[in-house]
């Protein structure tokens, strides 16, 4: 079964899908629907293969693809540095007990409350993203007595060909310092007066979903030549590259991504043989990947709630949740793969258009979906990897509550985030009654 489907998924003897020894039904009979179900062994693997395909090199877990506690706490388990995005995504690593000097605090806009919390806490790297933010950190560094190791974010002017909302490598863009109008040079020439920031290296993130090597190959090759070129220009050799993430998952059986190890040796040996013309010292290398992480482990369970065939037209099959668990499908055109999951059928496959339950036509799950032709209210379906951009841009839409979400391996469930209640959903409101 694999294909987008994690690890250890496969049908039991009575036709239902299990994951991680468990079957779906059993898991919708405790815990209800809509339901995020992660394969543990399959999370863990992901996080050993990237460790595996990048030897020598710290491979960073970025949170914003699902910044859940038990999420952190395993991937750190497994030997992964953690990114985080915000205040929040850092208060919630500081939760899970993660040790703060393996974190990298990333975005475009920090606070100055968030920036001074990454000193407080002591945070691995920053990632300093706009001169306002230089002079921010400088200002912060000097009230606390502190000298703070940081990296530049540099735009390297590289177009990763995947969806316009997630890319972030071309020029025009609100991340980083862009390499082509000569803000990174200013950027490194500034901070090199500064007395409370110390540019030790560099990051560039050049997009999402991406399917070749090439875009990262390109990438590495750009930041590495700016390393030399600077040693060249200041004297001053960069130690640390982080070459950012976003290698593409398969949703669908139609996704065909590139193996880890393939992605990591091309990686590195292009690091090798660059570093090698340029007379450069191999930098400590980081990759940061979220959504080939912890995508692929999970699916999300639905049960189907009405059926609505309309002759000639379509046949619309809503399910108890949508956009609010998961928005990709509206965002970004998203494809997950869908399947008849609490039973078995030898039925016809007819294509089906999946949606949710928002008041919004917007709100598919998967369209022309291929479910067996005796799909009744009632049944369960899956939805092929959703781990990653689901749950952490999940909202309330329609005052729906927020769906459970628990891991399986060997027979066993653990909760990771229970369900959220109405009164969830009212707790930060403030009565006029
Ligand atoms: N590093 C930085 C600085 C990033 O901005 C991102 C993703 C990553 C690493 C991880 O990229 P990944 O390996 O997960 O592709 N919501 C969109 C994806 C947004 C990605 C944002 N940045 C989606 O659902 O497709």
């Amino acid at each position: 079964m694999p294909g987008p489907w994690p690890v250890t998924a496969e049908r039991g003897a009575d036709g239902a899908l299990t994951i991680g020894g468990v079957c779906v039904r059993d898991l919708a009979r405790d815990h209800g629907t809509p339901l995020w179900v992660v394969d543990e062994d399959d999370l863990r693997e992901r996080c050993r293969r990237y460790v595996a395909g990048f030897p020598g090199v710290d491979i960073t877990y970025a949170s914003k693809a699902w910044c859940a506690v038990g999420i952190l706490q395993l991937v750190e388990e497994q030997g992964l540095f953690i990114d985080v995005a915000s205040g929040g995504e850092l208060y919630t690593a500081l939760v899970a007990g993660v040790d703060p000097s393996r974190l990298i605090l990333h975005g475009n806009n920090k606070s100055v409350a968030e920036l001074d919390r990454a000193l407080e806490v002591g945070v691995g790297r920053i990632v300093v993203d706009s001169f306002d933010e230089l002079d921010r950190l400088e200002a912060l560094g000097a009230q606390r007595g502190v000298t703070t190791p940081v990296w530049l974010r540099i735009t390297p002017g590289i177009d990763a060909h995947t969806h316009e909302y997630v890319r972030t490598g071309h020029d025009d863009s609100k991340f980083g310092f862009t390499l082509s109008l000569g803000l990174a040079d200013e950027a490194f020439t500034r901070s090199l007066a500064l007395d409370h920031v110390e540019v030790v290296g560099v990051h560039a993130h050049i997009g999402s979903q991406i399917f070749g090597t090439d875009p990262f190959i390109a990438n590495a090759e750009v930041m590495l030549d700016l390393l030399a070129r600077w040693r060249d220009e200041h004297g001053v050799v960069l130690a640390e590259l982080n070459l950012g993430g976003g290698m593409g998952i398969r949703y669908t059986h139609e996704d065909h991504p590139v193996e880890v190890q393939r992605y990591g040796r091309a990686v590195l040996d292009v690091v090798h043989e660059r570093c090698t013309t340029l007379a450069l010292p191999r930098p400590r290398l980081l990759v940061e990947p979220g959504r080939a992480i912890v995508g692929p482990s999970t699916v999300t369970l639905y049960e189907v709630g009405t059926i609505k065939h309309l002759p000639g037209l379509s046949t619309w099959v809503s399910v108890d949740g949508g956009m609010s668990d998961n928005i990709r499908p509206a965002l970004y055109d998203a494809e997950h793969e869908v399947m008849l999951a609490g039973r078995a059928s030898s039925a016809e496959p007819t294509a089906v258009t999946v949606v949710g339950k928002h008041c919004e036509s917007g709100d598919l799950v998967r369209e022309h979906a291929p479910l067996p032709g005796d799909l009744t209210v009632g049944d369960l379906l899956a939805v092929a990897a959703t781990g990653a951009y689901t749950a952490s841009m999940a909202s309330n839409y329609n005052q729906l509550p927020r769906p459970a979400a628990v891991l399986v391996r060997d027979g066993q469930v653990r909760l990771l985030r229970r369900r959220e209640t109405d009164e969830d959903l009212v707790r930060a409101d403030v009565s006029l009654r």
